[in-house]
C-alpha cells in the first residue's frame, strides 16, 4: 500500500484536501493521512472543517499558529521535517500557496519525498504577495503538478515545466497533469448537503437575492487602513445606492485590523459583520447571494459555480478565466469601480459561461495518478 500525507494548515486547504481524500478512498490502494500545521486554529477556521467536511483527524498536529512569515514558516518546517522522518510516507500531498505549503515542500524536497501539488500553476505575477512565492517555490520542486486549468499548465510550461511522461515521476521528470479544480468536487458534493444541515439564511432573517456577500482577508486589505477603509465605504455606498445589506463573515486577521483601527466606524444596518463561517453555511451565503464581493481565491471561484457574478477586490487574479469570460471583475479596493462593477452585474446579471473548472472529478484523477 502507498502511503500518502496531506499536509494542510489554512481554511482553504481543508476544503481541498476533503476531495482528494474521498477520492483515494473510492479508489483505495493508499493509506492516507493528514498533518495539520496548525497554521489556522480558531474552532470556526480549523476544526468546524474537519468535522463538516469529514475529513479524517490529522494524525499529527503541530500546533505552530501565528507568527512572522520567516517565523512561522521556519517552525513548520523543523515540524514537518520531523514528521516525514518518522512516518516516511511515499508522497506528500500539498494544497494551494499557504505558508503551509511552502514548509511542506521544503522539508519534502531536502528529504527526498516526492511532492504532489493540487492547484500547480496558478500565477498572479505578483511577487510581492505571500502566495506567489510560495507557489512558484512548490511548483518548482513538485513531482506530481496538477493543474485546475489550462492557464495553469501553460504558465509551468513557460517557466520550463513540461510534462516528462515518464515513471516515476519527480521533480526533474515531474508528471503536469490538468485535472480541474478539486474546490469544485467539494463544492458539488456538499451543496447537496446545505438544504438539510445549513440553517443560517432562515436562522438570520436572509431572503434569497436579498444580500450581498463579501469576504476580504488579504494582507494588503486588511493589514492597510486606507485600503480597508476604502472597501468599507464602498461596500457601504454599494448597499445604500442598491438597498440590500451586505453579509461580511469577517477573517480573524481582518477581525483584528478593525478592532486596531478603531476609528473606522460601520453601519450594522449596511454591513453585517459575523463571525467566519462553517463550510456549509457558506455555500448556503454563496448560493443564495446576489453577488458576491471577494479578495479570497476560493471564493471567486465558488461563485461561479453557484452562478453568482463577482467583483473581485484586488487588482489581478490568478484565475484569470473569470475575468475573461465577464463572471467576475476586477475592481481593486477602488470606490469608484467597485459600484461601477456591482451596478453592472445588478442590471445584467453573470454571463452564462462554459464550465471551466473541470466536471467535478478531479480528485479522482488525482487519486488514479498518485496510487
Ligand atoms: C492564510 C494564507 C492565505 C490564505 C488564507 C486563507 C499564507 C501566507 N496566507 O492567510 O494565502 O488565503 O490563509 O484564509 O499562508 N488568525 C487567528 N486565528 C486563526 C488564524 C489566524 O486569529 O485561526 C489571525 C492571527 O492574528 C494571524 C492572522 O490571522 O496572525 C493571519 O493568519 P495567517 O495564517 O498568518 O494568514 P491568513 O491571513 O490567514
Ligand atoms: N469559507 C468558509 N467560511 C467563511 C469564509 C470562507 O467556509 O467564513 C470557505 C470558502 O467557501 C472557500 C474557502 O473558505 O471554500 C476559501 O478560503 P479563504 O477565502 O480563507 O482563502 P483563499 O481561497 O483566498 O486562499
Amino acid at each position: 500500500m502507498k502511503r500518502l500525507l496531506s499536509i494542510v494548515g489554512a481554511r482553504p486547504q481543508f476544503v481541498k484536501v476533503a476531495a482528494v481524500d474521498r477520492a483515494l478512498n473510492r479508489h483505495g490502494g493508499t493509506i492516507h493521512e493528514v498533518l495539520h500545521t496548525g497554521q489556522h486554529y480558531d474552532d470556526a477556521m480549523s476544526r468546524v472543517f474537519f468535522h463538516e467536511l469529514s475529513i479524517p483527524a490529522a494524525k499529527t498536529h503541530l500546533g505552530i499558529g501565528s507568527g512572522s512569515h520567516g517565523a512561522q514558516t521556519a517552525r513548520m518546517i523543523e515540524g514537518i521535517e520531523q514528521a516525514l522522518i518518522a512516518q516516511r510516507p511515499d508522497a506528500v500531498v500539498l494544497y494551494g500557496d499557504t505558508n503551509s505549503t511552502l514548509a511542506g515542500a521544503i522539508a519534502a524536497a531536502k528529504l527526498g519525498v516526492p511532492i504532489a501539488h493540487v492547484e500547480a500553476g496558478l500565477r498572479s505575477f505578483n511577487k510581492s504577495m505571500p502566495e506567489e512565492v510560495n507557489r512558484v517555490l512548490c511548483d518548482h520542486c513538485s513531482a506530481w503538478l496538477f493543474c485546475p486549468t489550462e492557464a495553469a499548465v501553460s504558465n509551468l510550461r513557460a517557466e520550463g515545466i513540461i510534462d516528462r511522461a515518464v515513471a516515476p515521476a519527480s521533480s526533474d521528470h515531474p508528471c503536469v497533469s490538468l485535472v480541474g479544480d478539486v474546490m469544485l468536487d467539494s463544492s458539488l458534493h456538499f451543496a447537496g448537503l446545505v438544504k438539510e444541515r445549513s440553517h443560517l439564511i432562515r436562522e438570520s432573517g436572509l431572503k434569497e437575492n436579498g444580500f450581498f456577500l463579501a469576504t476580504i482577508h488579504r494582507d494588503f486589505n486588511a493589514d492597510s487602513p486606507e485600503r480597508l477603509n476604502a472597501l468599507l465605504n464602498a461596500l457601504t455606498a454599494c448597499a445604500e445606492s442598491h438597498g440590500l445589506p451586505v453579509v461580511l463573515p469577517l477573517h480573524p486577521r481582518t477581525r483584528q485590523r478593525l478592532g486596531i483601527n478603531g476609528a473606522m466606524s460601520i453601519d450594522p444596518k449596511r454591513i453585517r459583520l459575523i463571525e467566519p463561517v462553517g463550510y456549509l453555511d457558506m455555500i448556503a451565503l454563496e448560493m443564495n447571494a446576489r453577488l458576491i464581493l471577494t479578495d479570497s481565491g476560493g471564493v471567486q471561484k465558488e461563485a461561479f459555480f453557484h452562478g453568482k457574478p463577482c467583483v473581485v477586490l484586488r487588482r489581478e487574479t490568478e484565475w484569470t478565466e473569470l475575468i475573461d469570460h465577464g463572471q467576475a471583475t476586477l475592481a481593486d479596493a477602488d470606490h469608484e469601480r467597485i459600484l461601477e462593477a456591482v451596478g453592472h452585474f445588478m442590471r445584467n446579471g453573470a454571463p452564462t459561461c462554459p464550465p471551466l473548472y473541470g466536471d467535478g472529478h478531479a480528485a479522482d484523477r488525482i487519486a488514479a495518478l498518485l496510487t
